[in-house]
């Protein structure tokens, strides 16, 4: 049986390292792994539980189905203003109460031109995880700093370390949950 995740980016930018980076990881996966991207960050409304009665808005419909049917999650994302972006944590707001992350396997990684990797970001975003009690894999885990140079312009990781720290990560998440 294969193993379904679905990778989400926290950057809305068309150029953004973190979407690179996410499509890179996308391309290291073998099966049994494989991969889905949800790409409906920048549409979905912003959070509030007057909207979140019976079945909801139609783009959240979609971000809670396309969270069920996952076996895992994978998060790319930069940090801005020592923080996650808005739009990834105004998606997870809208999971708080539907609990699509609750016993889901899911994976961090910040990537960030700064030497701290987003640190501040990957810590804020395992705060809320685990509030919704996602499980956080082993390895899951992941800083990249000064990533502009640990990739190339036709988007592989040129970096042997960060390579081999993602394959650990994707190693990690892409075990099943039953088994465990
Ligand atoms: C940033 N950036 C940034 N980086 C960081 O490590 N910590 C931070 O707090 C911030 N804050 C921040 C605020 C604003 C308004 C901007 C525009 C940028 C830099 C950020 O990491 C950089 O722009 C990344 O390239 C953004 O990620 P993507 O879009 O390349 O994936």
């Amino acid at each position: 049986k294969d193993i379904h995740l679905l990778a989400i980016s926290g950057s809305l930018r068309k150029k953004s390292s973190n979407t690179a980076l996410m499509n890179a990881i996308i391309a290291l996966a073998a099966e049994p792994v494989r991969f889905s991207v949800y790409n409906g960050l920048g549409e979905l409304p912003h959070f509030n539980p007057d909207l979140d009665v019976e079945e909801g808005p139609a783009t959240v419909r979609e971000l809670r189905k396309q969270l069920k049917e996952a076996d895992g999650v994978l998060i790319c994302t930069p940090e801005y203003g020592n923080g996650v972006p808005g739009s990834l944590k105004n998606a997870l707001d809208w999971i708080v109460s539907s609990g699509e992350f609750v016993n889901k396997r899911v994976a961090v990684v910040t990537a960030s031109p700064s030497p701290m990797g987003g640190d501040k970001a990957n810590a804020s975003l395992l705060l809320t995880l685990n509030m919704i009690n996602a499980i956080i894999v082993e390895q899951g885990t992941v800083m990249i700093p000064h990533i502009a140079l640990k990739m190339n312009k036709e988007g592989a990781i040129t970096d042997e370390e960060t390579k081999q720290q993602l394959l650990a990560m994707l190693a990690s998440l892409g075990q099943s949950n039953s088994g465990e």
